[in-house]
């Protein structure tokens, strides 16, 4: 069936590519699409304010202020890309952030190979890859009662390069999409049920050993060389694995062993010499 009665199209007219259909199970879940927006986080942020303990999903066809993870920007051009924020009320899961960004990572992955014939991987901590180019990645952000210190909601978003384009100069080698990946023209709305769907269907496992094993296994950093990259520092590592809390185990040039739990790491070349 379809969402039509509960979705509220924001702005102009929306595309037939957005078309959102979870069936009964969630026909009461408020859905919003916006032909343009600043930011979905930042629109599901400010619901969740006006409307505790409420679950929502925001879409948008175009973002003027993306966001990714450490404050950079997410490229959301208008109609190339899915850009999607799931809020989630305050509660046992929604106080896992990095538990509820990994399984993002798990349920997408599941999501677009069952749209499209990829092998999509995982890089920790945030961001999907396919042949060794970024396809997207997930922010997930929550609101902290400053009293109690509990999470009070969080919000999972996910931005995915649908459409093959002409990507620019700086991100040409780094980034890639679903289209320009598998050659075939991908419908963004049933990826994006898809999405929503498995989200919530699941949100039990949410850090289960399920699914950081796999997590574990559609990671593809595990046992190569990286760069450990903290603020304006950088030092060489490699990784051997991930552990139970989706923490990333490094030893380092020095022998030393070192556990992340959060930051950013960025693949090292092979030396062909
Ligand atoms: C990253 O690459 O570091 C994470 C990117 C997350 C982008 C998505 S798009 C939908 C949602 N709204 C945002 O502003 N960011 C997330």
């Amino acid at each position: 069936m379809s969402q039509k009665k509960k979705e509220t199209v924001c702005g102009e007219s929306r595309t037939p590519s957005l078309n959102i259909n979870l069936g009964e199970k969630y026909r009461d879940l408020p859905i919003f699409i916006y032909k343009t927006i600043d930011s979905t986080n930042l629109r599901a942020k400010l619901y969740a304010k006006e409307h505790p303990g409420e679950r929502a999903v925001f879409i948008a066809e175009e973002q003027t202020m993306g966001r990714g993870r450490l404050g950079r920007s997410f490229d959301s051009k208008a109609g190339l890309g899915l850009y999607l924020s799931i809020l989630l009320e305050g509660g046992t899961c929604a106080s896992d952030a990095i538990g509820i960004t990994t399984y993002m990572g798990t349920v997408a992955k599941d999501a677009i190979e069952e749209e499209a014939p990829l092998d999509v991987k995982i890089k920790w901590v945030n961001d999907l890859f396919v042949g060794g180019r970024k396809l997207g990645g997930i922010l997930t952000e929550g609101g902290i009662d400053p009293e109690t210190g509990k999470l009070l909601y969080s919000v999972t978003g996910i931005g995915i390069n649908i459409l093959d384009r002409e990507f620019p100069e700086e991100l040409r080698d780094i980034a890639t999409s679903i289209e320009g990946e598998c050659g075939k023209k991908v419908d963004t709305g049933a990826i994006a049920s898809n999405i929503i769907t498995k989200f919530l269907d699941s949100l039990h496992l949410v850090g289960t050993r399920e699914i950081v094993d796999k997590y574990r296994r559609a990671s593809f950093i595990i046992g190569k060389a990286v760069r450990v990259i903290k603020g304006t520092s950088t030092y060489p590592a490699y990784v051997d694995g991930i552990d139970d809390s989706c923490r990333l185990i490094l030893t380092l040039d020095d022998g030393t062993r070192e556990i992340l739990s959060t930051g950013e790491v960025s693949i090292r070349p092979v030396n062909l010499n």
